[in-house]
Order: structure tokens, then sequence, then C-alpha cells
């Protein structure tokens, strides 16, 4: 395995500099396959030893490089130690290297790649909680809940498989004034025989039927406000339809996300913290913090200079909360109920400002756990349609990209007789979905296309999918060969040798990706490595 080997060189240099093992891992990198094999397998950079203080930062860095390159010794696992430019070159023996790297397959054991190795012990952090999706009921699902999905779930994955708790959780979009319109819509034009068979699509009409006649009926407008009253007074009628609207959109989510592979451990929402947001008020009231402006509304002075420059509203003037009170209620009772390490949103980049200002409040009562908060946030996708129109619901999302594979796979003459062709191209277009998604950083948005992300060829989750089927096939023709038999020493020719170079990353590109949560270093080797 590649820790393997990062630890021999890390102990060779331990020795010679009379330092810690581990102060040398960060500072060595595989060597990465470009369009020629690579001469060295490692590379340490003297830059980083000097600034991590392990070597003096004064005189000639190449002068340094050489005199430290001829003290180290070659031995029966490095092969050959030179010095390159302000970097040390290591060079390690190609048959251990084969045997090393493919020693789980051998054993018939999975390929761990080192998670074990001391290399990501610092990752662990106890647990996480990661938030991620949260969409609103009987608003659109917007590609921008899609993106949150898909990089929430690979956030948690990811720590998750470096040993991690890792909670899921979904925090809808349950609650606030719209649930007035909502439910007074609903009692004006809703149907419960079509909310329980066409649910999401119902609640959207009815909310979209509601806003508009809003617009010039003061009758629905004084419902809606009696509505969203009753509901915030508890009132069983209110709260039962309510409670109705909920539990369907939940049953629909969760159908869906399993399509996507997908689960969360809770389904949280706004309106588990409303009554807890009434008692953040008088918190923030209690500690002096909560002021009032000359609209009449509850504001917090966030300027450094605290000359109200900049202010951040909790309460409406009639005395309601915000989306902003209700994140902070469900900030604290998240930290006493999971006891979490650390808490990740994910959200796209129009919520910045949100999370900022809501980890500054959280500091500012007291909470020094909202220092280990953290905001991922991603930039739009534009243009993400269906032939019918505008993406209203993942419904529609997964549906035509199942549509669309489908009829790929028809038009493909390679294609074997499939025992549910629907399924495969279901799981090949969702794995096109989020590999297209996963490609470049997170913060640059893109312009969706069908035709690009389904191709078969190319780096995409297509040709990434097929790649991962005639492996898997070529595993089951050979079962039950001798895995005795097995000589690495045989993986000699150039082939063999660049895919044993890239395989030696596997680990720091998972340490680069949860070092900055950005899931393209992954998809990109995976890319790479067929
Ligand atoms: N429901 C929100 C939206 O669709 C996202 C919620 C993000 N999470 C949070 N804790 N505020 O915009």
């Amino acid at each position: 395995m590649a820790c393997f080997f990062r630890r021999k060189i890390a102990a060779k240099l331990a020795e010679t500099l009379q330092h810690s093992e581990d102060a040398f891992i960060p500072a060595l990198t595989a060597v990465p396959v470009f369009k020629k094999q690579p001469t060295a397998d490692f590379k340490l950079s003297l830059g980083t030893l000097r600034i991590d203080g392990i070597l003096p930062s004064s005189g000639d860095i190449q002068l340094q490089t050489e005199n430290l390159a001829a003290q180290l010794k070659p031995d029966s696992v490095v092969e050959d130690i030179s010095a390159g430019d302000a970097s040390i070159h290591f060079k390690i023996n190609r048959s251990l290297l084969a045997e090393k790297l493919l020693e789980p397959f051998g054993k018939g054991e999975h390929y761990e790649f080192g998670l074990n190795s001391k290399l990501f012990d610092s990752l662990k952090r106890g647990t996480t909680l990661v938030e991620f999706s949260s969409p609103n009921i009987a608003k659109r699902f917007h590609a921008g809940h899609l993106r949150s999905t898909i990089i929430g779930n690979f956030i948690a994955n990811l720590k998750q498989s470096l040993g991690n708790n890792v909670i899921r959780m979904n925090y809808l979009g349950d609650w606030g004034m719209q649930f007035g319109l909502l439910g007074a819509g609903f009692n004006k034009f809703g149907c419960m025989e079509k909310l329980k068979r066409n649910s999401l699509q119902h609640l959207f009409e009815v909310y979209v039927q509601a806003n508009k006649e809003a617009e010039h009926s003061e009758d629905l407008k004084q419902a809606a406000k009696d509505f969203f009253r009753q509901l915030e007074q508890h009132e069983s009628q209110a709260v039962s339809l309510w409670q109705q609207f909920r539990d369907i959109t939940v049953k629909e989510y969760k159908h869906m996300y399993k399509r996507l592979g997908i689960h969360f451990d809770v389904y949280s929402g706004e309106s588990f913290h409303q009554d807890q947001a009434q008692e953040v008020v008088q918190e923030l009231q209690s500690q002096g913090l909560l002021k009032t402006s000359e609209k009449g509304t509850g504001v917090i002075d966030l300027s450094p200079n605290g000359d109200m420059s900049n202010i951040c509203t909790l309460l409406r003037s009639d005395g309601t909360t915000l989306y902003i009170t209700r994140d902070i209620a469900a900030a604290i009772s998240r930290k006493e109920e999971y006891c979490f390490d650390e808490m990740i949103y994910v959200t796209d980049t129009s919520q910045e400002n949100h999370f900022n200002q809501l980890f500054q409040i959280l500091l500012k009562m007291g909470n020094s756990w909202a220092g280990r908060c953290r905001h991922v946030s991603f930039g739009l996708v534009q243009g993400m349609r269906t032939r019918t129109g505008k993406v209203v619901f993942l419904e529609d999302v997964l549906d035509e990209a199942q549509a669309r594979m489908l009829h790929n796979m028809n038009q493909s003459h390679t294609t074997k007789e499939l025992e549910n062709p629907e399924d495969t191209a279901e799981k090949v277009a969702i794995s096109a979905l989020i590999v297209q998604d996963f490609k470049g950083p997170l913060q640059s948005g893109y312009k969706f296309d069908w035709a690009r992300t389904l191709q078969a060829q190319g780096d995409t989750g297509v040709f990434l999918q097929y790649t991962h089927a005639r492996l898997c096939s070529l595993m089951r023709r050979n079962e039950g060969v001798e895995t005795a038999t097995f000589n690495p020493s045989c993986l000699c020719e150039q082939t063999s040798r660049t895919i044993l170079q890239h395989l030696l990353r596997y680990d720091e590109v998972l340490y680069k990706s949860h070092q900055d949560l950005e899931p393209k270093h992954l998809v990109n080797f995976l890319l790479k490595l067929w």
C-alpha cells in the first residue's frame, strides 16, 4: 500500500534529521503520472520542510537538497535517492511496489489503500454532522438542492470512510409564513385525493395558485395570516393538515433519495425549532445582544466597532422569528442532542452570508464550538431542463436521466442483453450526473448539458461505470484462480508500471479531498485510473 512506502521514506528521513516520522508525511508526494512515466515515485519538497521548520530556512536551498540527498542511503525498499530541483526524488523497488500495492487483492481483501494508516489519524474528528439536501416543502427542488444532495453525501461518505461517526441530516424548509399561504390555499383549492396520488406536484400547484391569487385577494391574504397564526399557536386542525403535508413530502423524498443511493439519519426541519427560536431571542435579550431597530424589528449588531453598520435581523416587528433565528436554535439543539465535534452545512453560495452571520452570532453568544462549524458552498448550475421544460422535482431529473440513458443504450450496438435495462440505465445515468458535477471545483458553477453528461466516451461517469463493469466481469471470470500464483514481478511493462504509480497517489488524494472537501481530487484520480 502507498502508505507503506511513505512510511519507509519518512522513517529514513526521521532518522537522518532526528525528527518525528509524522512530520515528513505531508511533505512527501507521490509523483503524478502525466504523459510519460516519471523517473521517481515519491518527491520530498524541501520548501515545505523549511516552512514546517524542520530545516533551517536560511542558506542555499539547492545545496541543502544535495546535502540531504547524499546523507540518505538507498536500501532494499527505496532503490534510488537523488537530488532534484529543491526536492529529493525516491525510487521504489519495482517488484516490491507491485507486491505491496496489490497485496490486498492477493489476500482477497478489500482494497483499503491504507485508510488505517497514520496519515489519516489526524483526520478522525469523532462525530461529524453533515446537513445537506434540505429542500422546501411545496417549492421547487432546484438544481441547487440536487448539488447539495450529492455533495453532502460525498462529504458524509468520505468522513465515514476515514473513521468518523457521521450523522446525515436533512433540514427541511417546513416552516415560515409560506405555510400560512399553503394551508389557506389548500383549504380553498386543494384536493385530498390529488394530495395522496400526486403529492409533491399537487402541493406545488396549490402553492403557486395561492401565491397568484393572494396578489389581489385580501381574503386569501387574511386567511393565510390566520392559518399561520393557528400553526404557531399549535391549533390542532392547522397542525394536522401541515403534518400531512410534511409526512407525505418526506415519504416521497425518501423514495427519491433511495434512487440516488442516499439515506438520511434524521429528517429535521425549521418547524422543529420555532419554540426554541423564541428562547434564543430571550437568551439574546438577557445577554444584552438584542437591539430594537427603528423599524421595530429585533436585530443583533455584528459590526466590529459596534456602530450598527452590520446588523442581522432576528425578529420581525410582529414578534415572529426568521430563517436565521431558527438556524441559531437548530444549531444549539443539535449540539446538545448529538454532541458533534464538527458540523458541515452544504448549500449554494447565495447563503454564504447567512452562514457567516450564523456562526458569528453563535460565537457572540458564547458557543465556542461554532468555530468547528463549516459552510461548504457551491456555484450554480444553469440550464438543467427536462424535455417538457423546467425541472420542478427531483423525480423529473431522475426520470429524464434514466430515459435519455436508456435511449443511448438502445442506440448502441455493443450493449449486451441486460437483465433490467431500466435499472442499469438509471444507475449509469446517476453516476454520470455525479461525475460531471464533481469534475471541477465546487465553487464554480456550470452550464448543464445532458448530451455531454451522458456521453459514452471521454471523462464521463458512463465510461467510468463501463470500466468498472468490465473489471467486475474480469474478476467473475477469474473467480477461483489460485491467488498464490500471483507474481507481482511480472508487472513490469510500461502500462502496469504507470497504473501502479498512479495507485500510489490514492491516500494522498483522499487526504486532499478531506482537507478542502472537494470531490474533484477523487473523481479526477478515478478518471485517470482508467
Ligand atoms: N431549505 C433551504 C433552501 O432551500 C436550505 C437550508 C439550508 N440549511 C440551513 N440550516 N439553513 O434554501
